[in-house]
């Protein structure tokens, strides 16, 4: 009884290392977005499916966290459901996500980092993140090589934070307590990009 405790116990402080290490390396938390930020996110996506018109586009959250968001993406309706793509570093939000999740068809996550999820982009996909400013610039970096050697369009859409070097092409502020702004970025090699600071 005594070794049961002191397993579970052993368990517990692994996952509380596993969590504050990535916190402390990505400099975030897996703070999970509020559901009326997931409801106005989802609308914003399914707005911009249907603007796009195009084949099978598929929906990158960078920095999936639990994978609650990215859940919600795969439950819009029917004719508009992509393919949803979750992207976590932090190990112990992965495997949350993986068990609990990963339900709903066309939607998966992957343990890899944003940068990857970037490189396999493709013209009318579209972004979702609720991340940091340093995360932000390295997104931002990340898009404009990939608009330097391959160029595609694609539209990115951020909760709290602003994509450094891009103009968004439109800012709601959410109704919520902290009233935080939910950016859309329609991202093309023709966008005029402003020199990073
Ligand atoms: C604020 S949480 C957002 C969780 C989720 N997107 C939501 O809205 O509920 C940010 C997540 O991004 C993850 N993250 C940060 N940087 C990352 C990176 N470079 N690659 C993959 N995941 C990252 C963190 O581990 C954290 O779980």
């Amino acid at each position: 009884m005594v070794l049961a405790w002191i397993g579970v116990i052993a368990a517990l402080c692994l996952i509380l290392l596993s969590l504050a290490h990535a916190t402390w390396r990505l400099q975030i938390a897996p703070t999970p977005s509020s559901p009326d930020a997931r409801a106005r996110i989802a609308a914003l996506v399914a707005t911009q499916l249907a603007a796009d018109g195009c084949d099978a586009p598929t929906i990158f959250e960078l920095g999936a966290g639990w994978g609650g968001l990215a859940a919600r993406l795969a439950r819009m309706p029917a004719s508009a459901t992509p393919c949803v793509r979750g992207y976590e570093r932090s190990v112990v939000p992965y495997v949350v996500s993986r068990v609990f999740r990963q339900r709903a068809p066309g939607l998966t996550f992957h343990r890899h980092d944003i940068t990857d999820a970037i490189a396999e982009v493709r013209a009318g996909d579209v972004l979702v993140c609720y991340l940091c400013p340093e995360q932000m610039r390295r997104i931002s970096a990340a898009l404009r090589a990939r608009l330097g050697d391959d160029p595609v369009a694609v539209t990115l859409i951020s909760l709290s934070f602003a994509l450094p070097g891009f103009s968004p092409a439109e800012t709601q502020i959410l109704p919520s307590l902290y009233r935080a702004r939910l950016y859309r970025y329609a991202v093309s090699p023709g966008e005029p990009q402003v020199p990073l600071s």
